[in-house]
């Protein structure tokens, strides 16, 4: 028998049909398409609609990946969510999820750990799988932050997207799956004003309740740490930055995907770039762009796939995964 790890069996993904163009946005606040496309690379992004959650948009994701695995509900052993846009503060995101789909013999479960959330997920369902305390897991990504949106606040309006991305992960000897993963926090990152929803929360529960972020000083961070991760999960793997058959970062702004991939030396055909159409949908925008890259034809059997993320915290990580 060869080594055991967590192989992905199934992705999937799903976005609100409502979309919101840089055309739409130069209504609302003062921009214009150009230097949206021109400063982050997005053109459109999905908005979900009043009556909709975070647990609707996973459910909706969960049950393609389900599909595509052949995996039945009621095999799955765990199920995490990724989110910082939950449905309620209690119960968790994942434990609503785990309710729609029929998952009852699952432990459920949300991780915040903002756009880095998934990545954090794998690592844990990785973890519990390759330690042989279960075999059978799913990982969403899903968030609704167009609720939380600060629709006068061009400086961060312009960037964020609803979605949701979900993989179904099994124990397997076939030599695919996780190879290794690096997910690390720098809690300086809690800086007032820095990237966060300042109120709703203990410490103000009646401030103000939308994204506030220093987008400057977020995206060099974002870069310098996401390099680290990068460097940190292909070490632990044993493989070069030449290994990697496919880069398929968290999707927060083109010119941060483009300045890693160039030290990285990975040509365009290497990189996968979403955020034209979703925009910046934090933890959901890695497993979106998974289950996109699948089923594109953009991943072959034996390819190594690099993912990595940096989101508010700061959190951050890096997985290699051979297909
Ligand atoms: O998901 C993980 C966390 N998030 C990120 O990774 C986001 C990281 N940050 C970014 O993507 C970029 O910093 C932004 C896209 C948010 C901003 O781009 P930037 O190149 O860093 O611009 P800036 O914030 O330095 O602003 C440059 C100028 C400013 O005007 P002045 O002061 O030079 O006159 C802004 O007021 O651009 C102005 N500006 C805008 N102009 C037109 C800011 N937002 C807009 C806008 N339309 N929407």
């Amino acid at each position: 028998m060869g080594v055991i790890r967590a192989a992905i069996a199934g992705t999937g993904s799903f976005a609100p049909e409502k979309i919101l163009t840089n055309k739409d946005l130069e209504k609302m606040v003062e921009t214009t398409d150009e230097w949206i496309r021109s400063r982050t690379g997005m053109s459109e992004r999905h908005i979900s609609d009043e009556k909709t959650a975070t647990s609707d948009l996973a459910t909706a994701a969960a049950l393609k990946a389900l599909e595509a695995a052949g995996v039945k509900p009621e095999e799955l052993d765990l199920v995490l969510v990724g989110t910082v846009t939950p449905d309620k503060i209690f119960p968790s995101t994942a434990c609503f999820v785990q309710n729609n789909i029929g998952a009852v013999n699952a432990a459920a479960f949300d991780i915040s750990a903002a756009c880095s959330g998934f990545i954090y997920g794998l690592t844990i369902a990785n973890s519990m799988i390759i330690s042989g305390q279960i075999k059978t897991a799913l990982v969403i990504g899903a968030e609704t932050l167009s609720k939380y949106t600060d629709w006068k606040d061009r400086g961060t309006c312009i960037l964020f997207g609803d979605g949701s991305g979900a993989v179904v992960i099994k124990s397997s000897d076939s030599g695919s799956g996780v190879l290794s993963s690096y997910i690390w926090s720098d809690g300086s990152g809690t800086k007032p004003g820095l990237l966060e929803i300042p109120g709703g929360g203990t410490r103000d529960p009646n401030g103000k309740r939308t994204i506030v972020m220093e987008g400057n000083d977020v995206f060099k961070k974002a870069v310098k740490g996401m390099e680290k991760c990068i460097d940190a999960a292909l070490e632990k793997a044993g493989l070069a930055y030449g290994d990697v058959s496919l880069f398929l970062p968290h999707q927060a702004n083109l010119r941060i995907i483009e300045s890693i991939a160039k030290r990285m030396g990975l040509n365009a055909e290497r990189v996968f770039v979403n955020l034209h159409k979703y925009g910046n949908t934090s933890a959901a925008s890695i497993p979106i762009a998974l289950d996109e890259a699948n089923k594109a034809g953009r991943i072959k059997k034996g390819d190594v796939i690099l993912l990595v993320a940096f989101g508010a915290g700061m959190t951050m990580g890096a997985a290699v995964i051979k297909w």
